[in-house]
C-alpha cells in the first residue's frame, strides 16, 4: 500500500462533512459498545435514551416545538419523499405544486415522478441572481395550488432563500410549505418557531456534523400529512394499525441508534462552539477565497456573495472535472466537480456543464484556504498561458 504523505485538504463539506468532531466519533463508539436491553423498540432502553436525547437536542437547536414533532428518517431525501407523498396523499384529483429551479434532485425527482403519473401539475419557478423572488412565487399561485417544496439554501450557489416572505405569501393562499434545509441546518441559525413553514427537512451528515444515514424533519401539524409507511414501532403492539401519535406516526422499524447518538453529539458540539462563531469564521474564509479567485480574469465565480460557505466556479477553457483532478493530484485538495444533483441550476449558470465547488466547515483552516486559493490561481494562470499559445 502506498501512503500519501500530504494531508487531505477537504473542501467537500456540502456533500458530507469531514472530519467529524472527536465527540461525534466517541458517541458512535459508545453507543455501539453498550448492550441493547429492556422493552419498547427492538433497540431497547439504551436506544430509546439516545433517540429521545437527539429529539430534544434537534428541537431546541432548530427552535421547533414540541420535540415529538421532530421525526427521524434515513436522510433528507427520505424525509422529502415522506413529506411529498404524505401531503399529496389526500389529493386524488391532482393538484398544482410549486418548486424552484434552485432545488436538488431530492425534491425535483419525487415531484417529477408524481407529475409523470398525472397526479400533480408542476410549476418550476426560476431564480434571478441566485434567489427565488417572492413575487415570482405569488405570480405562479393558482386556485388549485396545494403545496410548495423548496430549498432553503442552494447547494451550488450557497444562497439562502427568503422563506419567511415566501411562506407568508403561501399561507395567505392556504398552501402548504415544505422547506429543504439540508444545506442550512448547522450553518446558519434557523428559528423555526418564527418561520411560516409546515415542514422543515434536515440531514444529519452535513452541517449538523453527524454521520451518514441520519436525518429527519420537523412537522408543524402532523394531521396535515397522511402517513405513507407502516410497521413496528415498539408501542401499542396489539394494534394491527400503525399508531397515529407523534413521533410514531412517521417512524418505522429500528432506529439508527449510533447515528442518532452522533447527531446529538454533533448538535452539542455546534452549540458549545457557538453557531455565531462558526458562521463568522466561515464568512471570512469564504470571502477570502472569493477575493483571491476574482484576481484571475479567467475564473468565473457563480455567486460572489454566498450566504453559506460554498464557492462555485469554473476556469475558462478547462473542464471542471480536469480542475478537480489537478487539485486532487497536485495538492491533495478534495473538491466536488460536475453536476451537483441540481440540474436546473447548472442549466442556468454553466450551460449544464457543471462546475467546481469548494465547501467549508467548522474545521477548515485559513492555511487550507490559502493553499486552495493559490492552487486554483496557479491552475487558472497555466490555463490562460496555454490558451494564449494555442
Ligand atoms: C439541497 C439538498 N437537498 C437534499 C440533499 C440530500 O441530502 P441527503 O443526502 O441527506 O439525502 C442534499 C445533499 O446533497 C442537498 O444539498
Amino acid at each position: 500500500m502506498t501512503v500519501n504523505p500530504k494531508p487531505i485538504i477537504y473542501f467537500n463539506n456540502a456533500a458530507t462533512s469531514w472530519p467529524k468532531p472527536p465527540e461525534v466519533l466517541e458517541a458512535v463508539s459508545q453507543s455501539l459498545s453498550l448492550p441493547v436491553f429492556g422493552s419498547g423498540r427492538t433497540t431497547g432502553m439504551q436506544g430509546e435514551d439516545s433517540i429521545t436525547l437527539a429529539r430534544e437536542r434537534l428541537s431546541a437547536f432548530l427552535g421547533a416545538e414540541p420535540p415529538e414533532h421532530i421525526v427521524f428518517t434515513h436522510n433528507a431525501t427520505d424525509s422529502l419523499n415522506i413529506l411529498i407523498s404524505g401531503f399529496l396523499a389526500g389529493n386524488k384529483d391532482g393538484c398544482h405544486v410549486l418548486t424552484t429551479a434552485l432545488d436538488h434532485n431530492s425534491v425535483l425527482r419525487p415531484l417529477h415522478e408524481y407529475e409523470q403519473q398525472h397526479r400533480i401539475r408542476l410549476n418550476i419557478i426560476p431564480f434571478t441572481e441566485c434567489r427565488v423572488r417572492p413575487e415570482s412565487v405569488e405570480a405562479a399561485i393558482r386556485p388549485d395550488t396545494r403545496l410548495m417544496v423548496m430549498t432553503h439554501g442552494s447547494n451550488v450557489l450557497g444562497s439562502v432563500q427568503d422563506i419567511k416572505t415566501i411562506g407568508d405569501i403561501l399561507h395567505d393562499h392556504g398552501i402548504y410549505f415544505v422547506v429543504d434545509g439540508a444545506q442550512t441546518a448547522g450553518h446558519i441559525p434557523i428559528g423555526l418557531k418564527d418561520l411560516p413553514v409546515d415542514a422543515f427537512v434536515f440531514t444529519g451528515h452535513k452541517g449538523l456534523l453527524g454521520i451518514p444515514g441520519t436525518g429527519g424533519f420537523y412537522v408543524r401539524n402532523p394531521e396535515a400529512i397522511t402517513p405513507v409507511r407502516f410497521g413496528g414501532t415498539g408501542t401499542d403492539s396489539f394494534s394491527l394499525l400503525h399508531p397515529r401519535g407523534m413521533p410514531e406516526r412517521f417512524e418505522i422499524g429500528t432506529h439508527n441508534v449510533p447515528g442518532l447518538a452522533a447527531l446529538a453529539a454533533g448538535v452539542n458540539f455546534i452549540e458549545e462552539k457557538g453557531i455565531a462563531s462558526i458562521v463568522k469564521k466561515a464568512e471570512e474564509q469564504t470571502a477570502f477565497l472569493i477575493r483571491e479567485l476574482k484576481e484571475e480574469a479567467n475564473i468565473m465565480i457563480y455567486n460572489e456573495h454566498p450566504d453559506l460557505p460554498i464557492v462555485a466556479f469554473n476556469i475558462r477553457g478547462l473542464d471542471n472535472d480536469d480542475v478537480g483532478f489537478m487539485l486532487a493530484r497536485g495538492y491533495n485538495i478534495v473538491a466536488r466537480t460536475g453536476l451537483h444533483c441540481a440540474p436546473l441550476v447548472h442549466k442556468a449558470i454553466d450551460g449544464g456543464e457543471g462546475c467546481v465547488r469548494l465547501s467549508l466547515s467548522w474545521c477548515t483552516t485559513d492555511e487550507e484556504c490559502r493553499i486552495a486559493a493559490n492552487a486554483i490561481r496557479r491552475i487558472a494562470k497555466n490555463a490562460n498561458s496555454s490558451l494564449g499559445q494555442a
